[in-house]
């Protein structure tokens, strides 16, 4: 073998390491620094493109949970309720590490929006069933999203969370699931089975899907 750092040497360990005598694409150092350059710029883009859709998506919420505060204005439960069920669904987003653009827009807009049928359902048919909320609650929410010029994909999307919210076999997504979870959270305060550790772990075992619905759950009540 040739001593370290000749030509014929570096050759040697180069074709060791990679079983050819050069680069499938042999660029030259000026070739490689301009594709790192542009690889940053790109990046760099991509990242601002991010930060602009996350700002965007945050403006658009505000107005959206002021036009729920505005629905529920005779009932401030209903937006302690509601914000609740939002920090519940942000955390489950985070410690699962969901894609957040891809649905925590969605999940964040059907938490906010889940219980808007609420008002008009008790003025309509005189109760706020779950079905009369799911009945009642998807036009309004299609509405206030609208307003703030939502994708149509994600409106047909909270539509479908807020029509079916109060019915668990209709849960066909992550999105879904997370929202049940974390409305379900603040729902458990008046049911039986926060009374005993044991018949807890049973009805977080039954009714949870995720970690971190799981972990909220049984960390608030136990
Ligand atoms: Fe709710």
């Amino acid at each position: 073998m040739e001593s370290p750092a000749t030509p014929q040497f570096i050759e040697e360990i180069y074709f060791k390491r990679f079983k050819r005598e050069e680069p499938a694409t042999v660029r030259s150092l000026k070739e490689i620094i301009a594709g790192s350059k542009v690889n940053k710029e790109k990046k760099k883009k991509e990242k601002e493109q991010k930060r602009k859709e996350r700002s965007i998506y945050a403006t658009r919420l505000e107005a959206v949970i002021k036009a729920m505060e505005t629905i529920f204005e005779s009932v401030p439960y209903g937006i302690d309720h509601t914000m609740k069920v939002l920090d519940n669904a942000r955390q489950i987003i985070t410690e699962e590490k969901t894609e957040r653009l891809k649905y925590g827009v969605i999940i964040e807009l059907a938490a906010v929006l889940h219980d808007i049928g609420a008002i008009e359902a008790q003025r309509k048919h005189g109760s706020m069933e779950g079905h009369f909320q799911e009945l009642e609650g998807v036009p309004i929410a299609a509405e206030i999203m609208q307003e703030q010029n939502y994708e149509q994909s994600i409106i047909d999307r909270v539509c479908y969370i807020v029509g079916n919210h109060h019915t668990p076999e209709n849960i066909n997504g992550i999105d879904f699931q997370i929202l049940w979870e974390a409305d379900l959270i603040e729902n458990m305060q008046i049911m039986d089975c926060i009374q005993n550790e044991a018949a807890l772990k049973q009805f977080v075992a039954g009714n949870f899907k995720t970690q971190a619905g799981k972990n909220l759950a049984l960390n608030r009540y136990r």
